[in-house]
C-alpha cells in the first residue's frame, strides 16, 4: 500500500474508541454486513485510509447487505469518477461518495453531501477531504496495515475514531468487539 501523506488528523475531541484486526478480504466484508445491520438513515460513515487501504471493498460489502434480500449480487461500482453513487434499499437511501479529487470541502456542499449526511445512509471514503469538518454523528473507520503482522500484505487493522459522546459509536462498538 502507497503512503499517502494527505490523511487528515481528526477533529479535535475525537478519539480511537476500539480496533479490531482484519486478516483478509473476507474479514473485511464480513465485518461490513455485521456493522451495516446498524446503520439507519443520518448515519454516516467516514472511511478513511490510504490508496488500496479496503475502503471501496467494506463499502461494496456493506451496501450490498443493505440492498437486501438479492443484494449479494448487485453492481457496487467504485466511485472515484462520479464522486457520487446514490442506492436505494431496504434501509432507504445510501450514498457511497469518494472525494479523493475534490480539492475543497465547498465541492462537497455542491454535490448535496451535506445534506444526505443527515437524511441518508453515507458511507464516505477520502473523508481527509471534508477535514476538520466531519460531522459530530459520524463515525471514521480508519483502515490501515496491520502493525502486528506487516509481512502479510492482505492483514489490516480498522480503528473507530469518534467523538467521546458518539451516540453511533456506541451502537457500532459491540458489533466491533464481536469481529
Ligand atoms: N484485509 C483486507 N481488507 C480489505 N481489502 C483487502 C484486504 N486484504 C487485501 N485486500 C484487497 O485490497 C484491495 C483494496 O481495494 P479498495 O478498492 O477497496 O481500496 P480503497 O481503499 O477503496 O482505495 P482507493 O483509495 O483507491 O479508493 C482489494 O483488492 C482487496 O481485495
Ligand atoms: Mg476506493
Amino acid at each position: 500500500m502507497p503512503v499517502d501523506p494527505d490523511l487528515a488528523a481528526p477533529p479535535p475531541g475525537w478519539r480511537a474508541q476500539g480496533h479490531v484486526r482484519l486478516p483478509s478480504p473476507e474479514a473485511t466484508g464480513a465485518l461490513a454486513i455485521r456493522l451495516a445491520s446498524c446503520l439507519r438513515p443520518g448515519d454516516t460513515l467516514l472511511l478513511q485510509g490510504q490508496l488500496g487501504a479496503g475502503k471501496s471493498h467494506f463499502a461494496r460489502a456493506a451496501i450490498r447487505a443493505l440492498i437486501g434480500p438479492g443484494g449479494e449480487t448487485a453492481e457496487v461500482p467504485s466511485p472515484s469518477f462520479t464522486l457520487v453513487q446514490v442506492y436505494d434499499t431496504a434501509a432507504g437511501e445510501v450514498w457511497h461518495a469518494d472525494l479523493y479529487r475534490l480539492t475543497d470541502s465547498q465541492e462537497a456542499a455542491e454535490l448535496g453531501l451535506d445534506a444526505a449526511m443527515h437524511e441518508a445512509i453515507c458511507l464516505v471514503e477520502w473523508p481527509d477531504r471534508l477535514a476538520p469538518d466531519w460531522p459530530d454523528t459520524a463515525v471514521c473507520l480508519r483502515v490501515a496495515a496491520d502493525p502486528a503482522d506487516p509481512a502479510d500484505p492482505d492483514a489490516r487493522s480498522l480503528a473507530l475514531i469518534a467523538p467521546g459522546d458518539s451516540a453511533l459509536a456506541a451502537r457500532l462498538l459491540p458489533v466491533l468487539g464481536a469481529a
